[in-house]
């Protein structure tokens, strides 16, 4: 079961934060997920929302903010809004990262950022994931550097299960628990996929994800996850 620390660990510290990833690295997780998006001064940020509003003491549209002015923000207990680089640098290799591409235009500099590490051998192909909801985005991905690792999200479950992944040639299938069934798990197996299930925090709802059959978790709470 690989246990994933969601936004970090983000019951516990402020999300996409590095004091939040820390905390994750603490304890034990198996892999971060954090979001991307792509600033004004084109660098790409580490943040959930389109807007810096509800995560830090600012306002504004991430892609109208540059740089400097999104450092200046506070993202929580006094942190900053991290870049992508530097979450990488924090981790330095100590554990797998799932980068979700959440902004448009971040999917062609996220495969020069993955392609880059894995050049400086700490960093292996397998040792990143990147996800989206939006699957055009994964297809650039596939186009740009077919070693890297795909997740596909989805929030429901579609007619034809998992064969909207398997087009986009996901190595992981990522759906909400809130609609997650048995029949979605074994489809996807089926079709040779991993199953990621987001995002689990209740202890009864691990039992019940573990009993489906799932192959990871995503949880703010990463320490509550068991093997
Ligand atoms: O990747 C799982 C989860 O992060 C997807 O939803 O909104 O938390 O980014 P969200
Ligand atoms: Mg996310």
């Amino acid at each position: 079961m690989v246990k994933i620390g969601h936004r970090g660990a983000c019951g516990y510290e402020p999300e996409n934060t590095l004091r939040s990833f820390s905390m994750a690295l603490d304890l034990g997780v198996d892999m971060i997920e954090f979001d991307v998006h792509k600033c004004r001064s084109g660098e790409l940020v580490v943040i959930h929302d389109d807007r810096v509003d509800r995560t830090t003491n600012g306002k504004g549209y991430v892609s109208g903010m540059d740089l400097r002015e999104l450092k200046n923000l506070d993202a929580g207990k006094g942190e900053k809004i991290p870049l992508l680089s530097e979450v990488i640098g924090l981790v330095d290799g100590r554990t797998r990262l799932n980068i979700e591409l959440k902004g448009p235009g971040t999917a062609v500099d996220t495969c020069r950022v993955i392609s880059d590490c894995v050049k400086t051998k700490k960093w292996a192909w397998k040792d990143f994931l990147v996800s989206s909801f939006n699957h055009y985005e994964l297809r650039i991905i596939r186009r740009e550097e077919p070693r890297i690792f795909i997740g596909a999200l989805i929030t429901g479950i579609p007619i034809g299960y998992s064969k909207f992944a398997e087009r986009v040639g996901a190595y992981a299938v990522i759906p909400s628990i809130e609609f997650i069934n048995k029949k979605f798990i074994d489809d996807s197996h089926k079709r040779g996929m991993k199953v990621f299930v987001y995002t689990v925090n209740e202890p009864e709802d691990i039992i019940r994800m573990k009993d489906m059959g799932v192959d990871g978790m995503f949880s703010n709470f990463p320490d509550r996850l068991r093997d």
